[in-house]
C-alpha cells in the first residue's frame, strides 16, 4: 500500500462532528446564490429535506413524505464554494412518523480547515404506502 504524499486531515481534525458520517455533502453553485454571493435559504432547506429523508426512509423501510418542518435556524450564511456536510439523526419514532434532526457544517477556506455550523433543523416525515396514506413504521426487529 502506498502512503499519499500529502495525507488529508481527518474529518474530526478538520472540526467536523467526530465519529459521524454526513448523509450528504454538497457544494452550492452560483445559480444557488443571490447577487451578493449568499446562498438562498430555500436551496439550503431543500438539501436539508433530502438529507433528513435518507435516515427516515431507511427506518421506514420505504417511502416517506415530509409532514412538518418543526424548526429551522440559519445560524451563519452559506457562500458559493462552501463544502456543506449534512448530518442527520433520528430523534423520535412514532406510530407512523419519524422526526429527524439535521445539522449542517460548511468547510470554508478549505485549505485553512475553517468549519462553520451554518444550519440546524428538525423535520418530521411520515411513512407512507403506495396510496400515499400513512402506514406504521415497522418495528426495528424486522430489519
Ligand atoms: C404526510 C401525510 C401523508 C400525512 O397524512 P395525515 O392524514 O395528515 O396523517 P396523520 O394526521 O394521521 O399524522 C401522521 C403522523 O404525522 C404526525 N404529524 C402530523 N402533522 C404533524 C405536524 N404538524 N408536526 C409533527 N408531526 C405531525 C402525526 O402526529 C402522526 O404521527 P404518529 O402516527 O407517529 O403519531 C399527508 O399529510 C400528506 O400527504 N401531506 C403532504 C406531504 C408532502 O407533499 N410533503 C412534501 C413532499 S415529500
Amino acid at each position: 500500500m502506498t502512503t499519499p504524499e500529502t495525507p488529508e486531515l481527518s474529518a474530526e481534525r478538520r472540526g467536523l462532528p467526530p465519529g459521524k458520517m454526513p448523509e450528504l455533502r454538497v457544494m452550492p453553485a452560483p445559480a444557488d446564490a443571490n447577487v451578493y454571493g449568499d446562498v438562498f435559504g430555500g436551496w439550503i432547506m431543500a438539501q436539508v429535506d433530502i438529507a433528513g429523508s435518507l435516515p427516515a426512509t431507511r427506518r421506514a423501510n420505504g417511502r416517506v413524505a415530509t409532514v412538518a418542518v418543526n424548526s429551522f435556524v440559519f445560524k451563519n450564511p452559506v457562500f458559493i464554494g462552501d463544502l456543506l456536510s449534512f448530518y442527520a439523526d433520528i430523534v423520535k419514532v412514532g406510530n407512523t412518523s419519524i422526526t429527524v434532526n439535521v445539522e449542517v457544517y460548511a468547510e470554508r477556506n478549505r485549505l485553512q480547515a475553517s468549519i462553520v455550523k451554518v444550519t440546524e433543523a428538525t423535520l418530521t416525515y411520515v411513512a407512507t404506502g403506495p396510496d400515499r396514506k400513512p402506514r406504521q413504521v415497522p418495528p426495528l426487529e424486522t430489519f
